[in-house]
């Protein structure tokens, strides 16, 4: 059976260390909002004592969330944990994490002092802040470089104290995942008290390692995780959210699951990535841009037979509306077809051998191939015939506005009338009426073009059939039937095998 693995999401506090990313206590509330519909448990909300600023937010997340723990970070210093505590007043359920370097590095070099000491004052902090709170995390910085011995004694006094969670950062991103995971399973095996506590993870990634780092941990007995969206942190982040859920989910050999609501995954990340002025670099794993975009031929062709030839996630689980098929001179035959299908343009054979000719030597010349590129390459083999025939538009307004169309679709004609809260509405419930249930009308836009009154007036739309787009254009100086015949365009895009979904 599973364990649950807590997630802990450290985003406003590691992650917003990072400099140029501050945000203002509005936008944090707005992303600790974000977090708690993705399903986080505990929201670590800021570091109190370091600015009036940092105090004043936690206090405000306190407030504006309900379901995740609110935690504050402080040092092993009494008034520190003070703070902490005054800025969880109003947190429905809060928590203090406190704790000291445990690494020779930091006994020695950060705070001068000795392994004894350094026990003494991590539990003085642990008790001192179990006066404020029940749920006290101790952290054993620098845990990563520290002497296993030495770390298992002072978690284990911290646990005796009263921690209820123990954090083993690897604070410097040092460790391989090996490694790492042997330190959570020394832990494990040599403190005595250790089921008493949850133990978690924390890890940098300044050897790229972090996820690996944290997915060996858990796999080595840890059941909390530290994580941030989009990897953001210190130096070269913290373990990014996205990543280790996303590995749990894909491996069932990973003994734990989480209550993170994936589809969520990718508007946080661009929520945050937008708000703190961070963009997600391309290639990013699970929410760069790249993510589920396929360019060279061969991969392209294995996606578009069976999507699970070259992706181990569906796009749709992290709330990435589809995989893309980009359009490079890498690009084989089965992606350009796939291009020119959704716009309407059913080419086979021979026509399709030479249009792929034509197409890689615009590929050679320019990086971005978009439709209009597509729709003059293949200009000449259009069929201009349409399918739909717009035959009549007129509406009538007594009182009530009302629309009548007639439609020519193949060799069959229909009329149709509507209501609706303005003629261009009624005309295109009209036309609906005859296509529904096919189609759906998904985007429609009308523009001026000279502003005057005059003036001709521009209609885009976008219809759709199940996930695939059909677009219509038209202009008129009569805006009503700039509509019905942008609708009537779209229709005509739809390749002549599946014209006859139309009736
Ligand atoms: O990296 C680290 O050690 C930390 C602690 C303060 C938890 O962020
Ligand atoms: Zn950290």
């Amino acid at each position: 059976m599973s364990e649950k693995l807590w997630i802990f999401d450290t985003t406003l506090r590691d992650g917003e260390q990072v400099p140029g990313c501050q945000l203002n206590a509005q936008e944090k509330i707005v992303v600790a909002k974000a977090l708690e519909d993705l399903g986080v448990d505990i929201i670590e909300a800021g570091f109190p004592i370091s600015s009036p600023g940092d105090f004043n937010s936690v206090v405000e997340i306190s407030k504006a969330v309900s379901n995740p723990i609110i935690c504050a970070l402080s040092r092993a210093v009494e008034k520190d944990i003070e703070v902490a505590a005054a800025a969880l007043k109003y947190a429905k359920k809060g928590r203090i994490h406190t704790g000291i370097g445990v690494s020779p590095y930091h006994i020695q070099y950060k705070l001068r002092s000795t392994p004894e000491e350094i026990i003494e004052r991590g539990v003085r902090a642990v008790k001192f802040a179990k006066r404020f709170v029940e749920d006290v995390e101790f952290y054993a910085e620098d845990a990563g470089r520290a002497e296993l011995p030495f770390l298992a004694k002072i978690i284990e006094q911290a646990i005796k104290a009263g921690a209820t969670v123990v954090n083993i950062p690897d604070t410097t991103g040092y460790c391989l995942p090996e490694q790492y995971g042997a330190i959570i399973r020394f832990l494990k095996e040599n403190v005595s008290n250790i089921d008493k506590a949850i133990i978690s993870t924390h890890c940098h990634n300044d050897l790229g390692m972090a996820t690996a780092n944290t997915i060996s941990g858990i796999q080595n007995g840890a059941r909390q995780a530290e994580l941030t969206i989009n990897g953001i942190g210190e130096r070269a982040g913290n373990t990014s959210l996205e990543e280790v859920v996303m590995a749990i989910k894909c491996h069932q050999s990973i003994p734990v699951y989480t209550d993170i609501k994936t589809e969520k995954i990718y508007g946080t990340s661009r929520l945050i990535s937008k708000l703190m002025n961070m963009p997600v670099q391309p290639n990013k794993a699970i929410v760069g841009r790249n993510a589920f975009a396929h360019s060279s031929g061969i991969h392209q062709d294995g996606v578009l037979k069976h999507r699970e030839n070259y992706e181990i996630i569906d796009p749709k689980e992290v709330g990435v509306h589809e995989s893309s098929i980009v359009l490079t001179a890498r690009s084989g035959r089965a992606a350009l077809k796939h291009h020119l299908d959704a716009l309407g343009v059913e080419l086979e054979g021979e026509a399709l051998r030479e249009v792929y000719e034509d197409f890689l030597n615009l590929a050679d010349t320019k990086r971005d191939i978009g439709p209009k590129d597509l729709l003059s390459l293949v200009g000449k083999y259009i069929d201009e015939s349409s399918f739909v025939e717009l035959v009549n538009v007129s509406y009538q307004s007594n009182g009530e506005i009302k629309a009548n169309v007639t439609l020519k679709i193949g060799d069959k004609t229909y009329e149709s009338s509507s209501t609706g809260n303005g003629p261009v509405d009624a005309v295109l419930k009209a036309i609906e009426k005859v296509v529904k249930p096919h189609y759906v009308l998904e985007e429609f836009l009308i523009q001026a073009i000279t502003a005057g009154s005059d003036d001709v007036a521009k209609v885009h739309m976008r219809l759709m059939q199940g996930d695939r787009p059909y677009y219509g254009f038209s202009s008129n100086s009569d805006i009503v039937l700039a509509s019905a015949q942008a609708f009537v365009d779209a229709l005509n895009k739809i390749p002549v095998k599946d014209k006859a979904t139309i009736e």
